[in-house]
C-alpha cells in the first residue's frame, strides 16, 4: 500500500510542499485548508501535472479531515502570518487556536502518524501540537533547523565559490533571532570554517543567516518564504517514509539532553521510520552552551504566553 501525507494549511508553504511530495511518487497527497474549494483546486493542479512529470501519487483537496484518515505523514502548515498593529501575543494566540483544532482532528483519524509542525511561532507551536495529541515525543517534530542550515550553507558556498555539496553544517536552538549556527563544527570539504572564513566576515554570515527570514520578507513585501522551507520539510519526508536514517536538525522535545527538559528546541536528530530515532548530543563550548541557554530562554518564554 502507498504512504499518505497530509499537510494541512494548502497555502505558500503547504501547496509548494504538496506539489514537491507528489513529485517524490513514494505517497499519495491529502492537501486540508478551510477556504471552500481552494485545495480542492490546489490538488487538481497538482495531480495533472502527473502525466507530465511522471508520477502517480493521488493528490487530494479537501475542507474536512474524513480524507486524512491513517496518514503515515503529517505537515502542519496552518496558520495566520503577523498582521500590521497585531501584537506577537496576539499572534500566538490565534496560531494556537488553529494548532489545536488541527492537531485533534488529525490525531482522531491518523493515531500512528508521525507529525511535522511548520506553523510559527514554531517551537511553541511544536510544544503545542505534542501536549494536545499525547503523541510520544519521537512522533511530533518541528521543521525550522533544515531550513536554517540550508540558508547557513547557501551563504557558506557563495562565500567560498564551491559547491552546496561540500558544506556540512548546522543551526542549533529557537527559529528566531537566537538561533546559534555553530561555525566550529561546520566544514567545507572537511575543514572546519574558521580557517576558511575570517572571523568577521563569519560574523557577517551568521547574521545574515538568523536574518534569513526577515530577508525574504522585506524583499517579497507579501507574506514569507516557501520554496526552501517547503524543500526543508520535504528532507525530513523523505527520511521518515524512506526509513533513511538522515541526521539533520529538528525541533525536538528535549527530556535532559542538552541540560534542558521539558521543551522542544532545534538539535541534530536522526529521523527515520519510526521519527526521531535518536538526538544527537554535541559536544559544546561555554560560549556556545551559553548561545543555547538564551535561545531557549526564549523559546520558554514563547511557550508561557499559550500558558500551556
Ligand atoms: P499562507 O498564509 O500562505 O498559508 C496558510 C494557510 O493556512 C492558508 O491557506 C489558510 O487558509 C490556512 N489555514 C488557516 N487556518 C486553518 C485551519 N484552521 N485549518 C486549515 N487551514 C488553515 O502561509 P504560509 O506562507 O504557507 O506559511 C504557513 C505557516 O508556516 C506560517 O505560520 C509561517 O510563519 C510558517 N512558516 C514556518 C517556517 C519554518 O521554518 N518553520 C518557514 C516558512 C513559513
Ligand atoms: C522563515 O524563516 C517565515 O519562519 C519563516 O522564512
Amino acid at each position: 500500500m502507498r504512504s499518505k501525507v497530509t499537510i494541512v494549511g494548502a497555502g505558500n508553504v503547504g501547496a509548494t510542499l504538496g506539489q514537491r511530495v507528489a513529485e517524490r511518487d513514494y505517497a499519495d497527497v491529502v492537501l486540508v485548508d478551510v477556504i471552500p474549494d481552494m485545495p480542492q483546486g490546489k490538488a487538481l493542479d497538482i495531480l495533472e501535472s502527473g502525466p507530465v512529470l511522471g508520477f502517480d501519487s493521488l493528490v487530494t483537496g479537501t475542507n474536512s479531515y474524513d480524507e486524512t484518515e491513517n496518514s503515515d505523514v503529517v505537515a502542519i502548515t496552518s496558520g495566520i502570518a503577523r498582521k500590521p498593529g497585531m501584537s506577537r501575543d496576539d499572534l500566538i494566540r490565534t496560531n494556537q487556536g488553529i494548532i489545536t483544532q488541527v492537531t485533534q482532528e488529525i490525531v482522531k483519524r491518523s493515531p500512528n502518524a508521525i507529525l511535522i509542525c511548520v506553523t510559527n511561532p514554531l517551537d511553541a507551536m511544536a510544544q503545542l501540537a505534542f501536549k494536545v495529541s499525547g503523541f510520544p515525543r519521537q512522533r511530533v517534530m518541528g521543521q525550522a533547523g533544515v531550513l536554517d542550515t540550508a540558508r547557513f550553507r547557501t551563504f557558506i558556498a557563495q562565500e567560498l565559490n564551491v559547491s552546496v555539496r561540500d558544506v556540512q553544517a548546522f543551526v542549533l536552538g529557537g527559529h528566531g533571532d537566537t538561533m546559534v549556527p555553530l561555525t566550529r563544527l561546520s566544514t567545507v570539504a572537511g575543514v572546519p570554517l574558521p580557517k576558511l572564513i575570517s572571523a568577521d566576515r563569519l560574523t557577517q554570515i551568521v547574521q545574515r543567516t538568523r536574518d534569513g527570514g526577515a530577508e525574504i520578507v522585506n524583499l517579497l513585501k507579501q507574506g514569507s518564504a516557501y520554496y526552501a522551507p517547503s524543500a526543508s520539510v520535504l528532507q525530513m519526508i523523505d527520511s521518515i517514509i524512506l526509513d533513511k536514517k538522515m541526521i539533520m536538525p529538528c525541533a525536538a522535545y528535549l527530556d535532559g539532553e542538552y541540560g534542558v527538559s521539558g521543551l522542544f528546541v532545534g538539535v541534530p536528530v536522526k529521523l527515520g521510520a519510526g521519527g526521531i530515532e535518536e538526538i544527537i548530543q554535541l559536544d559544546l563550548t561555554d560560549d556556545e552552551r551559553a548561545m543555547l541557554q538564551k535561545s531557549v530562554d526564549s523559546v520558554r518564554e514563547l511557550v508561557g504566553v499559550m500558558g500551556i
